[in-house]
């Protein structure tokens, strides 16, 4: 066994997978990876959902070591730091409409939490909901507004003046050909669920736009504007939890873009600095103004290096026009896994917004996850050379989510691979 796995082994707590991946990943460069042994990976999960530049894109990591030169860190919330200053400004340029105020941290978790208390400070009031299935990170806060007890569990119990609403998932729904009809039902939940379930005293609604752990579940296009309006009639303020979904994932900048409707609180990190730890929300000045001195602060946060990292990979996106790359590509590779569908009924359904695609995999057709099968994928494709990820509220939802910068020809040879593995375990289950 390599030396780095067995110190894993013996000085590291893994606390997610059963197992982390039986390989030791060591330089990487667009979509492509190597171990240590020199092998080559295609990778489509870009380090869930992160490297949307691509690896190591040169742009990105000649400002990161051009700002390592200068300084690396002299806590941005004490002092001013240039870079943190340039990129809050490109944020407030790209973010929709009229949300200019950036707070950075270091991470999805903190950033959910800090919008989260500048939602309560602002409101005044002191309770959430959050949508099923939905996830939001690992922190108690966090944990609390997720939706999804496969990631809850053992934690318990969480803070109190949380409910969740139905999400509009058509594919498990009553509705599985009407997703307008699902959009419209769990609308009217929500309604119900403020009236019924909570005191009237609901500071915010939080939401990915699209749920990204949950099983890359794509609201239909009616969903948020029919969420707007309830919440608009309670006075109740919408989080925008864009962590996985931002930065050209799904084709757009952010994935809210596809729903015409604005957030109050925009909440990013992965996709930001294609690798470098950042996070940010982003809200509107009249909101941001009630976080008042001493209400929030984070060593870390505003990294000058990721910081300056983030503004090289937002002028690279825009330069290279990524999101309509990522929209364009995206579709490319459902139409083929949609082609691939029609000859292995273990597909129950391909979805996704540009390059955030799952691959949902049923036993029949009472929709019987196919949980083990997922896995069972997912290790040979790495075998094969193909990195993926496995997400959904049942663990049976393969997900596709490469590099925005990936070629045709590389979704070609992830879709083959993925065609010759699929057969590999649907013979093996048939045994
Ligand atoms: C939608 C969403 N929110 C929050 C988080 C938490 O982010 P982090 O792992 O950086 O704390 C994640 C992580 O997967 C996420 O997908």
């Amino acid at each position: 066994m390599s030396e780095t796995i067995q110190k894993y082994k013996d000085y590291i707590m893994t606390g997610f997978m059963k197992s982390v991946a039986p390989i030791v990943i060591d330089r990487a460069s667009g979509a492509q990876v190597w171990d240590e042994t020199g092998r080559e990976y295609l990778d489509c999960f870009s380090g869930i959902s992160v490297v949307n530049s691509g690896h190591n894109n040169p742009k990105v990591i000649a400002a990161a070591k051009a700002q390592i030169d200068k300084l690396v860190h002299c806590a941005s919330y004490l002092y001013h730091a240039q870079p943190v200053a340039d990129l809050a400004e490109k944020i407030a340029q790209i973010a929709p409409n009229g949300l200019t105020k950036t707070f950075f941290g270091n991470g999805g978790a903190e950033a959910i939490e800090g919008a989260l208390k500048l939602a309560r400070l602002y409101s005044g009031k002191h309770e959430f909901i959050s949508l099923h299935a939905s996830f939001h990170g690992r922190s108690w806060g966090a944990l609390s507004i997720t939706g999804n007890q496969g990631r809850k569990k053992r934690g318990g119990p969480y803070a109190p003046g949380i409910a969740f609403a139905p999400v509009p998932y058509a594919y498990r729904s009553l509705w599985p050909d009407d997703s307008e009809r699902c959009a419209q039902y769990c609308a009217k939940c929500l309604d119900d669920v403020i009236r019924f379930e909570t005191s009237g005293d609901v500071a915010a609604f939080i939401a990915e736009p699209v749920l990204g752990e949950g099983g890359i579940i794509v609201p239909p296009p009616n969903y948020f504007r029919e969420i707007k309006n309830v919440l608009d009639q309670h006075g109740i303020l919408f989080i925008a939890d864009e962590v996985q979904s931002g930065f050209g994932r799904t084709g757009r900048m952010f994935a809210i873009e596809h729903y015409g409707v604005t957030p109050d609180i925009l909440v990013t990190a992965k996709g930001i600095a294609d690798g470098f730890p950042l996070s940010a929300f982003t809200t509107r000045p009249q909101i941001a103004a009630a976080y008042k001195p001493g209400d929030h602060l984070s060593t870390f946060g505003g990294n000058p290096v990721s910081c300056a990292a983030a503004l090289a990979n937002i002028q690279f996106m825009q330069d290279e026009n990524l999101p309509a790359r990522a929209a364009e590509i995206g579709e490319y590779a459902m139409k083929k896994l949609r082609d691939l569908q029609k000859q292995n009924p273990i597909i129950g359904e391909v979805r996704g917004l540009g390059l955030m695609i799952g691959v949902e995999l049923v036993r029949d057709e009472k929709l019987t996850p196919a949980s083990s099968e997922a896995e069972g994928l997912r290790d040979s494709l790495l075998k094969q050379g193909l990195l993926v990820g496995v997400g959904g509220i049942y663990g049976n939802v393969v997900r596709f989510q490469p590099p925005l910068i990936i070629s045709k020809e590389q979704i070609d040879r992830a879709i083959n691979l993925f065609a010759a593995s699929l057969q590999e375990v649907t013979q093996a289950a048939a045994v």
